[in-house]
């Protein structure tokens, strides 16, 4: 795409982008948070403060805790006011289609085989990033209903950031990354338990259409394999010390009530325990869709 700041030959426009994008980015946590008077009719000024979140950091943090947390219309209406649409079916989400992410490895039932479903840390990743290109996760969404005794929080990295970071150490190490065979998952069954063919491509890549970043990455070193070419297992190994890191992690601690919209950023999840009467339960959304923002009379 002409004139892209992600354009490897596009120098200027690179350190144009590069330095408004530092100015920009939060440096708290704090500064995602924009509270909501009424998830299901946002207002104008809502709507702007949402956007220029998500214009520096690709995501920004909703509190309504004055409503019911545990309401799954919650998240579902504020997506839709969003943008979010094409929302991602899959076999464990509930009917209408948000999972609700939730222990249940002590009952062990089938999900608990799944590390979403358990108390366990989930390492660096963006979502879907197993998913045929045809079908990228743009957007996610995460509504805390409860969250958990102790532990639970997300730690969050724009992409945008990544990327950035990556380039200023070496520039080939993102022409490696982008490489359509960089990231090869191997046919398996997946945590939806269905059967997926080996699927390989980049880890980043730029929409032809509309010019933004879209980055597929686990951090995972079970059930994948990188390109075997020197340089892409160094710039692995170096995203790897960007994600253990950088000062420019976020990270979110959801109550009751609040919630994560994004455009699939680089997210963790820590470790957490929580207990029968009290279960941490998040619902997730994910899209086809990028976040989007209605345009409104100023
Ligand atoms: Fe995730």
């Amino acid at each position: 795409m002409a004139n892209s700041p992600f354009d490897l030959a596009n120098e200027s426009g690179y350190r144009a982008w590069r330095n408004a994008k530092l100015a920009a980015y939060p440096r708290s946590v704090d500064d995602l948070i924009v509270p909501l008077g009424d998830p299901y009719h946002l207002t104008p000024a809502e709507i702007d403060s949402l956007e220029s979140r998500c214009a520096r950091a690709n995501m920004a943090i909703y509190s309504a805790p004055h409503l019911p947390a545990a309401d799954k219309s919650i998240p579902h209406q504020l997506a839709r006011q969003l943008g979010l649409t094409h929302l991602e079916g899959n076999y464990l989400a509930d009917e209408d289609g948000l999972s609700s992410i939730t222990p249940t490895d002590e009952a062990g039932e089938l999900r608990g085989e799944f590390i979403p479903y358990t108390h366990k840390p989930i390492n660096w990743h963006t979502d879907g990033y197993y998913n045929a290109l045809d079908r990228r996760i743009l957007g996610m969404t995460l509504h805390c209903a409860q969250d958990a005794e102790a532990g639970g929080e997300n730690a969050l990295l724009d992409h945008e950031m990544a990327y950035l970071q990556l380039r200023d150490t070496n520039p080939e190490y993102i022409a490696a990354l982008m490489q359509p065979d960089a990231m090869t998952i191997p046919a398996r069954m997946d945590e939806d338990n269905i059967a997926r063919p080996e699927q390989s491509g980049p880890v980043f890549a730029v929409d032809p259409a509309q010019g933004f970043l879209y980055m597929r990455y686990t951090a995972r070193t079970r059930s994948i394999v990188w390109k075997a070419d020197a340089l892409t297992q160094a710039a692995v190994r170096t995203l790897v010390d960007i994600l253990a890191g950088s000062e420019h992690i976020l990270t979110a601690r959801l109550r009751p009530g609040m919630g994560l919209v994004c455009n699939n950023v680089l997210h963790t999840r820590s470790a957490f325990s929580d207990s029968p009467g009290h279960r941490r339960l998040l619902y997730r959304g994910r899209y086809y869709d990028r976040l989007s923002f209605p345009a409104h009379a100023a």
